[in-house]
């Protein structure tokens, strides 16, 4: 029976990502489309991403399913309407881009939706409901599996890119660089497990400004624990106020290419800790140690521990060395 409920809210989400393409390509869509347009995607991509609009009113969707004979009951289940403080059914997504989110075998979970000009919030996400847990799901990953496969089956390497949003998969997938991203939460164990099934060192690339370095610290300190030696991960920092979406339009492929270069998870550990202690008097300098050890601490595996310890440790003493003899 939940099988079969899940099934039907799979269909249901399906039917209203349908409207939404409709609502999009239709005389509605007018402003959505120059949106797109605007950011930079192709009618291809919007295509396989499924990208929608939500249709300028708040019944658009319940009234089309109403023609269809879907109680408003599943609608709710769906995640697709909601009941207001004085009790009216209003559609939970209007005037706003949509972006489907499929689970790893394609099938609509729920959807993210954009607002096109300033206003709060900017992103609005579906609610957890049977079919759509927020903490297991990766956005992208149903394509981004599949461009790894075939990259794969071409005997290519790639990597796999975690980043932060919606536009910054849409954007690199375009440009032929698979990639995930979390719902608007901080990355869980679950979502890390799920990656390492597709691929066995992704590269976390998250916004260069102070969220993302947040973001940043927080995956390191979860993937410490669980790095073995056949899963680990890489971290990329961007340049201050780019996300990989922004680095990937202004400067394309090659410029994106660049900005993964660095991507070593000993030099991501020592450069997020250094610029949160910023340190200048000795204390600072003993706190600092103390925190690369603890990182290196923090692995699980004993050979990457102390291989870690040892890289960071040498670090720390040519730095520290090098600001007592005045140098820096
Ligand atoms: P950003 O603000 O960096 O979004 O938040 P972005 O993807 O770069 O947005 P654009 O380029 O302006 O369109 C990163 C991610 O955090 C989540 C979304 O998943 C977003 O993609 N988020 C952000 C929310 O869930 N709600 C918000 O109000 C803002
Ligand atoms: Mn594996
Ligand atoms: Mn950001
Ligand atoms: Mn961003
Ligand atoms: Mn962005």
């Amino acid at each position: 029976a939940a099988e079969k409920q899940r099934a039907d809210l799979n269909d249901i989400l399906a039917a209203a990502g349908r409207f939404f393409e409709d609502q999009l390509a239709g005389p509605n869509g007018r402003e959505a489309r120059d949106y797109l347009d605007r950011r930079g995607l192709s009618a291809e991509t919007v295509r396989r991403f499924g990208l929608g609009f939500s249709g300028p009113g708040r019944g658009a969707l319940a009234s089309d399913f109403a023609r269809a004979g879907i109680e408003m009951n599943r609608l709710v289940e769906a995640g697709l309407m909601k009941q207001t403080e004085d009790g009216r059914m209003v559609d939970f997504f209007f005037n706003r881009v949509m972006f489907p989110i499929r689970d790893a075998r394609g099938r609509p979970i729920s959807f993210g939706g954009r607002i096109m000009g300033d206003g709060q919030p900017k992103y609005l996400n579906g609610p957890e409901t049977a079919v759509f847990s927020k903490r297991r799901t990766l956005y992208g990953l149903d394509l981004a599996r599949a461009d790894l496969a075939n990259t794969r089956r071409q005997g290519e390497r790639q990597s796999l890119l975690v980043v932060e949003g919606y536009m910054d998969v849409i954007a690199l997938s375009q440009a032929g660089f698979p990639a995930v991203a979390p719902l608007g939460t901080a990355i869980t164990p679950e979502q890390v497990e799920a990656i390492w099934q597709y691929h066995d060192r992704p590269v976390f690339c998250f916004d260069g400004d102070a969220a993302g370095r947040r973001a940043g610290r927080k995956a390191i300190d979860l993937a410490l624990p669980l790095l073995t030696p056949e899963h680990g991960i890489g971290i990329a920092i961007l340049p201050q106020g780019e996300d990989p979406d922004s680095i990937v339009t202004k400067r394309g492929r090659q410029g994106m290419a660049d900005a993964l270069g660095q991507d070593d998870l000993t030099v991501a550990i020592y450069d997020l800790l250094k610029d949160e202690i910023q340190p200048k008097s000795p204390d600072d300098w003993a706190r600092f140690q103390t925190e690369l050890d603890a990182a290196a601490n923090a692995i699980t595996q004993k050979a990457i521990s102390s291989t870690y310890w040892g890289v960071l440790r040498d670090r720390w003493k040519n730095e520290w060395y090098a600001v007592r003899q005045g140098n820096r």
